[in-house]
């Protein structure tokens, strides 16, 4: 039944006609946490009815406290004030490695792919508990010595590798705010990161490797703070860099930073420095992210709420177990790999493999590779991988090296829908021998919104299933802005109640993240996505309402690409839209009009271009449109507004279904 509280007419949800329904796997260690897909529907009534109970009961269980909370929850998302277990003092990073140092040290907490990959036969390159311990609380000491202080953010650009994770773990162990980039962004976008957070301290390498070539990340970080100036001071940002040294190609210590080498001031300190007692709302992270203007926002989550929500989701989502080992495929540098490479399963006391390569470099075996070598048990992934694999020849090697995935028992994808064809590829590549889960969540949940349960829920492929404990979701007319009690129907997807593990803030911008996420309908979080829900109460995630733009996983707003072509002085006026693509999922285009008198300078080839190369060094090279398209007009109503829709319906090859055409002028000549 529904939780008395809520309005909800619909019925329990039943499993759809059409699903699979779970075995257990071959090789599972004991049992799946939950029973059967009734014990989930009661724990979840619970989560939504006495929300208080539930989640001081999840927080005691599955989290160390230096001192207890004295209030489950507090606020509500109208006012947006909601934090949670006030009064309870904790430690990420004790939670994550000491309380699994001290009772299990041998235990590997990281395994390190490299881009390059070993012969099959090596082992990976392991880190214990122990060492793990030994390496946070170094970069620990080194981060005080350096001056950080409580609550200070410290920017982290790196690529996939372990020191990544002793990075992020150090800054929460000293109650510093960490802030990933991710390493494929460039300069200027990495710049705009320094500057919002005001970070003084940025952690980053000599140079990444990816896909066999180097990329020379102390140069960008070195080009980010050339003359970067804080609004209020006086003069230029000295900021101090640590570095890694990873290819070991040289490189120049440059003017404006205090640069120094990561091993060199690690060794100096001393292998053990006591963690700090965080309040539960104390900032553990934030992480930037597209919205739909042209600055990226920083999300911040709460030390507490989000590991909580880590911590839940890794054990009934994807029934994580002690003996398992996870391989979240998805970058440090987004929500994806913080949540799954890096909290989940250290809290758990897992073991987290990092790769820091791609999946079809050298070929499109490798994801299988790594799965064989290291024994792994859980594949997170994005649907734009599994496409990738499937295209190039995935299943012919995953044939081949399927006897040697004895032990991985669930595949679980997220960043967009997983089509019911690579579903079932999947499942069938892997003999059914595995749980292939469509999960949903968005850098502002934190962990699973939604998510069939790994060994528990039917699955319906296309279908994200049913919500996840605490996520009390509802439709809303995008018009009236009523809730949609009908199932069979579509629309806005909004959660009604505050969950521990949601974005607190919008880093020193509360007003947007008011306005973001619960001004246009009070008393709701609005996702930004609509969604379906079917007879049987399971949910398909349609897609984004607004100009949030998925493309290989890799979240982007179309204002942003469009605030930066607009700087490259050759275009007066731009409009960047997403189109389906077979194999990113969405992919960037652009329609630009020329500044009449830069037309004959250059032929329009080189412009287009020259319009690419603009976004690989304002964005990443992640970033680049697809297509540039020179056009003299862009369709506009009559107050001015650009009608993305038409270009996209344009792309689309509806043209001729615009309706009335009349406040339009069509850009094709
Ligand atoms: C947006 C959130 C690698 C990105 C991790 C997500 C889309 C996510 C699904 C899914 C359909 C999905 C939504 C969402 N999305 N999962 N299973 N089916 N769409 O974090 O970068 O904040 O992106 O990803 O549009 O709003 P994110």
């Amino acid at each position: 039944m529904c939780p008395p509280h809520t309005s909800c007419t619909q019925p329990q949800p039943q499993p759809p006609a059409r699903t699979l329904t779970p075995t257990l796997p071959r090789n599972h260690p004991s049992t799946p946490h939950l029973a059967n897909l009734n014990e989930y529907h009661d724990l979840y009534q619970e989560s939504l009815r006495d929300p208080d109970h539930f989640w001081r009961a999840m927080a005691t269980s599955a989290l160390h406290w230096d001192q207890p909370f004295h209030t489950t929850r507090h606020g509500s998302l109208e006012a947006g004030d909601h934090a949670w277990f006030l009064g309870g003092r904790l430690n990420a990073s004790y939670n994550c490695v000491d309380r699994h140092a001290l009772a299990t040290p041998d235990k590997p907490a990281l395994l390190y792919e490299p881009d390059t990959p070993a012969t099959s036969q090596a082992r990976p390159q392991q880190i214990t508990y122990a060492e793990l311990l030994r390496e946070v609380c170094r970069l620990a000491w080194v981060l005080r010595d350096l001056g950080v202080r409580k609550g200070e953010i410290v920017t982290v650009y790196m690529p996939n590798i372990p020191e990544a994770v002793v990075a992020m773990l150090a800054c929460a162990r000293i109650g510093a705010v960490h802030s990933v980039v991710f390493a494929g962004f460039s300069a200027p976008a990495l710049r705009g990161r320094l500057q919002d957070a005001r970070s003084r301290v940025i952690l980053t390498v000599d140079e990444g490797v990816r896909g066999g070539k180097t990329v020379a990340m102390k140069r960008v970080v070195e080009d980010a703070v050339g003359g970067l100036r804080y609004g209020g001071e006086e003069a230029d940002v000295q900021c101090k860099c640590l570095v890694v040294r990873k290819t070991g190609s040289p490189v120049p210590w440059c003017q404006q930073t205090q640069d120094a080498w990561w091993h060199e001031e690690c060794a100096r300190w001393p292998g053990y420095s006591a963690p700090e007692a965080m309040g539960a709302e104390d900032p553990l992270f934030l992480l930037y992210t597209s919205g739909s203007t042209g600055k990226p926002k920083g999300l911040l989550h709460a030390t507490a709420g989000y590991l909580l929500g880590c911590a839940v989701s890794g054990k009934y989502v994807l029934d994580l177990h002690p003996a398992d080992t996870m391989f979240c495929a998805g970058d440090v540098g987004w929500i994806t790999g913080h949540s799954y490479s890096v909290y989940t399963p250290l809290v758990l006391g897992l073991a987290t493999v990092l790769f820091d390569g791609t999946p079809s470099f050298p070929t499109c075996a490798r994801y299988w590779e790594i799965l064989a070598r290291t024994r792994a048990t859980h594949f997170y992934t994005a649907p734009t991988a599994l496409r990738l694999i499937k295209k190039g020849n995935g299943n012919a090697y995953a044939a081949a090296a399927v006897h040697n995935l004895e032990r991985l028992r669930v595949v679980a994808s997220i960043g967009e829908p997983l089509a019911a064809n690579v579903w079932q590829w999947c499942h069938d590549t892997l003999d059914g021998q595995v749980h292939v889960l469509d999960t949903y969540f968005q850098t502002e949940t934190g962990c699973h919104a939604f998510a069939p349960l790994a060994g528990v829920t039917p699955t319906k492929p296309g279908y994200v299933a049913l919500p996840f404990l605490g996520f009390n979701p509802v439709l809303l007319d995008p018009v009236s802005g009523a809730e949609i009690r009908e199932s069979g129907t579509e629309g806005l997807l909004a959660f009604d109640q505050p969950w521990p593990s949601i974005a607190r803030t919008v880093w020193g911008d509360h007003a947007r993240y008011m306005q973001t996420y619960f001004a246009q309908h009070k008393g709701y979080f609005t996702t930004g996505d609509a969604a379906f829900r079917d007879r049987n109460g399971y949910f398909k995630v349609l897609g984004r309402v607004d100009d949030v733009v998925n493309v290989s996983g890799h979240r982007l707003s179309t204002g942003e690409i469009e605030s930066a072509l607009l700087s490259h002085g050759a275009f007066a006026e731009v409009a960047v839209v997403g189109t389906e693509d077979a194999l990113t999922g969405q992919a960037l285009v652009v329609f630009a009009c020329l500044k009449n008198d830069l037309e004959d300078q250059k032929t329009k080839s080189q412009l287009r271009q020259s319009a690419q190369q603009h976004i690989a060094k304002w964005i990443g090279r992640f970033a680049v449109p697809r297509k540039v398209f020179l056009v003299d007009d862009l369709p506009k109503t009559r107050s001015g507004k650009i009608m993305r829709r038409i270009l996209r319906k344009i792309l689309e090859g509806e043209e001729n279904e615009f309706g009335d055409l009349s406040t339009v002028n069509i850009p094709f000549p």
